[in-house]
């Protein structure tokens, strides 16, 4: 009689155990695939001053000599529960597949969950695109194309302890529309840990 109700209790002990078990391991793969789950960063980037430069054909011409620099802002919006720390890292800039331009990107850290803006700013041979004459018949059509490359290495920190090492590959297509002075940027990142 005795032996019986404790084996019952025991059961039942066993059994609440391993529905308990059974929940927080959903609860934690759930958490693992949405959550937690890393989430590739957003980034936009802004060239600043092109208004000030004014695409005009003369503007170009007259800084033909020389190594043109044009400053911009680089933000990425982190969603992920981690925040981001990359080294030191230089971006290309391409014009129909010819490297025009390159564009430090100092090492920082991306909060877990934050935005941060980096101001660099592109080195543009000028002489190598205006020897193209394919860019000046895409300035007289009214809009340039560029597209930019930049791989980010660095580590990804969770929670104050976890660290994992992560690169996140970046490719923008950045659009300038001459006459209203737009500049578009489309980018896609990948986060890869
Ligand atoms: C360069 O700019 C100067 C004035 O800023 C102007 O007089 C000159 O015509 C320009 N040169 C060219 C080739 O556009
Ligand atoms: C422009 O930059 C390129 C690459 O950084 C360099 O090879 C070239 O000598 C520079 N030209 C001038 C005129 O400064
Ligand atoms: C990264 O770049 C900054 C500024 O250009 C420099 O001060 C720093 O020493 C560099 N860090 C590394 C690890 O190269
Ligand atoms: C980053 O720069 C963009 C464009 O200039 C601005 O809209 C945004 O508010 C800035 N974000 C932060 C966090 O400074
Ligand atoms: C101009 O661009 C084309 C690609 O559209 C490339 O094949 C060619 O080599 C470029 N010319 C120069 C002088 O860079
Ligand atoms: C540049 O891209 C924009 C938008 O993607 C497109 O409307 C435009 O025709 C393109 N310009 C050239 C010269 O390829």
């Amino acid at each position: 009689m005795v032996s019986a109700k404790a084996s019952r209790g025991l059961k039942i002990c066993c059994g609440v155990t391993a529905i308990i078990v059974a929940i927080v391991a959903i609860v934690f793969v759930v958490l693992a695939f949405t959550v937690f789950k890393p989430k590739n960063p957003e980034i936009t980037v802004y060239p600043i001053g092109l208004e000030d430069i004014g695409l005009d054909l003369q503007g170009v011409l007259n800084t033909s000599a020389i190594n043109a620099t044009v400053p911009m802002v680089i933000a990425i919006n982190n969603r992920n529960y981690g925040s981001f720390k990359f080294k030191n890292t230089t971006g290309f800039i391409n014009y129909r597949g010819n490297v025009v331009a390159t564009v430090p990107l100092q090492q920082s850290l991306v909060p877990a969950r934050g935005k941060l803006n980096i101001s660099t700013a592109a080195d543009f041979m000028v002489d190598r695109l205006i020897a193209n004459s394919t860019f000046w018949a895409d300035v007289l059509t009214g809009s340039v194309n560029f597209s930019s490359d930049a791989t980010v290495h660095g580590k990804v920190k969770m929670f104050n302890v976890l660290k994992i090492g992560a690169s996140v590959p970046s490719k923008c297509d950045i659009s300038i529309f001459i006459k209203s002075r737009i500049v578009q940027s489309i980018c896609k990142t990948k986060i890869k840990l």
